[in-house]
């Protein structure tokens, strides 16, 4: 494990790889087929991340799988969509619990059919390892989930926990409102790839990509694949970090 540990440092392997999995449509369209198809051959993509960030050595793989701008999509395609994504969840729990997965799925619960958001909170609480063990990789989904919202929620925390110490207020530092994000206690990526050729963050990770990586790629989601991964974390590793100093 150490060596393993010294292996990732030298290769300059992203500790937190995040992705934003676009293209599901484009792809079944291409295919003459409805946009489902694109959705559901995206489930594969998914698992194939997942075993390739594990062989690579990433500790965490998080995924936008449903914005809260998609709940203005028709509402065929929004079922469609969130069945697909809790069905997925429930048939890989078992797979992730055995490669040592811990799942997280972070977002706003509220706007979830209640059965459905219960389903996760228990599928998340399966997959905590036992005490004084440590997950191989997190997978974090987002779902119903936007920067925006999420910023807002914490500066509505801060502000609450402040009410009655306006001076404690005026002290609190930017970890004090990152530490109310849905993301606490994960660290910001290192790397955010968007498939599909757009070039854009569509509201997702705003507070936490200050310092993050972009990787717009070509590749449409159900194409992204082991390959494809580590191609994306061999271009990481070309960069050059320097977090606004001189180096
Ligand atoms: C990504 O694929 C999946 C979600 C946003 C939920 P899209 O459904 O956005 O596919 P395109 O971008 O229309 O091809
Ligand atoms: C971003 O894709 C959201 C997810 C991948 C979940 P969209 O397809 O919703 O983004 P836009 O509309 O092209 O910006
Ligand atoms: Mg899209």
């Amino acid at each position: 494990m150490e060596e393993f540990k010294e292996n990732t440092k030298e290769k300059n392997v992203p500790t937190h790889v995040s992705i934003i999995m676009d293209g599901n449509g484009r792809w079944a369209k291409l295919r003459g087929r409805e946009r489902v198809y694109g959705h559901s051959n995206g489930v594969g993509s998914v698992r194939a991340c997942v075993e390739a960030a594990i062989e690579c050595g990433v500790r965490y793989l998080s995924l936008f799988a449903f914005s809260q701008e998609n709940w203005g999509r028709p509402a065929d395609e929004v079922d469609t969509l969130m069945n697909m994504i809790f069905k997925a969840i429930d048939q890989e729990l078992g797979t992730l619990i055995k490669q040592g997965v811990r799942l997280r799925v972070l977002g706003d619960f509220s706007r979830l059919d209640p059965a459905l958001a219960e389903a996760v909170r228990l599928a998340e609480a399966s997959s905590i390892p036992p005490a004084g063990e440590e997950p191989v990789l997190d997978l974090v989904i987002f779902l119903s989930y936007s920067g925006k919202w999420d910023i807002l929620q914490a500066a509505k925390s801060l502000a609450r926990d402040y009410m009655s110490d306006p001076s404690g207020l005026e002290k609190a530092g930017p970890q004090e409102l990152a530490s109310r994000l849905v993301t606490a206690g994960i660290p910001d990526p290192d790397l955010i790839i968007r498939t599909s050729g757009e070039s854009r963050i569509s509201n997702y990770l705003l507070w936490q990509a200050a310092y993050s990586e972009f990787l717009f790629v070509d590749t449409l989601w159900p194409d992204f694949r082991k390959d494809e991964f580590r191609s994306a974390l061999e271009e990481f590793s070309k960069r050059d970090r320097r977090y606004g100093k001189v180096k």
